[in-house]
């Protein structure tokens, strides 16, 4: 397959992910339809298509008719078979809950056209634990967004060791198509890199802050001033969530055994009183 025979894309999950990466697919130019199983889902994604596409018109980022033209090709179903009957590349961005992807992805190969690259967004897994349950191994690969996807640059194109050379040459094609920026993970691990680079980051910070050499305010400060970062790793994990760093390295200890992957005490500090960061207003700095 060319990057040219790629005209209709399928994106399987409306939620954080799911509904602003069809929303970009459509306004790239791919006639382009969204499914999910919940229908307020689907009722939310299509509203925020309906705000979003006024708001770049009054920003004169999209004139009237491109506006227009975007809609028209962006459809919403709840119906998977009705959403991959045409696909030639889906998009899955459902929950992270491996068992529920394997069943997805056993329905797609069933629905989809045999020439379509079935991708997954995950975050952590990794393709090769789903591509088996599709007769297309060779097509099944992880194409990972970074949140907010409309605005996000960055696609990690993950080629497992039974991902075809094209597939990975059409996903990079198809991220540049859609104004990304990709990278070639040529090994599947763990984070893929941007993840894996955060996460070292952060656990250098959480060090310096437990060993009482700086206070997190200075260690931020650090890694704004001196590196040029958007942010520091304290004032990250406030935007991401104090609770997903400690549900992570609790995952990673439960799986490694060793002490030095569970949270950092104050992290379950944090966490034990409930103080997440931005979303329950307190977290690393006070939002309230
Ligand atoms: N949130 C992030 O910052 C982020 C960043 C990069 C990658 N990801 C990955 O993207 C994926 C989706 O994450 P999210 O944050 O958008 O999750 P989310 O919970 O916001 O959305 C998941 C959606 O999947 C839907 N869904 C569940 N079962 C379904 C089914 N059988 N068919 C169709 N839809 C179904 C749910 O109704 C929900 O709307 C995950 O694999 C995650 O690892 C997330």
């Amino acid at each position: 397959m060319n990057i040219d025979d790629v005209k209709n894309i399928t994106v399987i999950g409306a939620g954080n992910m799911g509904h602003q990466i069809a929303l970009l697919a459509a306004i790239q130019g791919y006639n382009t339809t969204c499914t999910d199983v919940a229908p307020e889902i689907l009722a939310k994604a299509e509203d925020f298509a309906n705000n979003y596409l006024p708001g770049r018109v009054a920003k004169e980022k999209l004139t009237q008719e491109q506006a227009a033209a975007v809609r028209a090709r962006l459809t919403f179903t709840d119906d998977l078979a009705v959403a991959v009957k045409d696909a030639d590349y889906v998009i899955e961005a459902v929950v992270e809950v491996l068992e529920l992807k394997r069943k997805i992805f056993a329905n797609l190969d069933r629905l989809a056209p045999e020439h379509a690259i079935l991708a997954t967004n995950s975050s952590a897994i990794v393709s090769s634990k789903i591509a088996d349950v599709t007769k297309r191994p060779d097509k099944v690969l992880n194409l990972h967004f970074f949140n907010p996807a409309l605005v996000m640059k960055l696609v990690e194109v993950v080629q497992g060791p039974h991902v075809s050379d094209e597939t990975a040459q059409v996903s990079m094609a198809l991220c540049d198509r859609l104004g990304k920026v990709s990278v070639h993970v040529k090994k599947e691990v763990e984070g893929f890199l941007l993840n894996r680079i955060f996460a070292a980051i952060t656990k250098e910070a959480l060090w310096l802050l437990e060993m009482g050499v700086a206070s997190f305010e200075d260690i931020d400060k650090a890694q704004v001033f001196g590196a040029g970062h958007p942010m520091g790793a304290f004032r990250l994990m406030d935007l991401t969530g104090i609770d997903l760093n400690y549900i992570m390295a609790m995952e990673k200890f439960r799986g490694s055994g060793d002490e030095a992957d569970l949270p950092a005490p104050s992290v379950v500090e944090r966490y034990m009183k409930g103080d997440y960061g931005q979303k329950t207003g307190k977290g690393w700095y006070d939002y309230t």
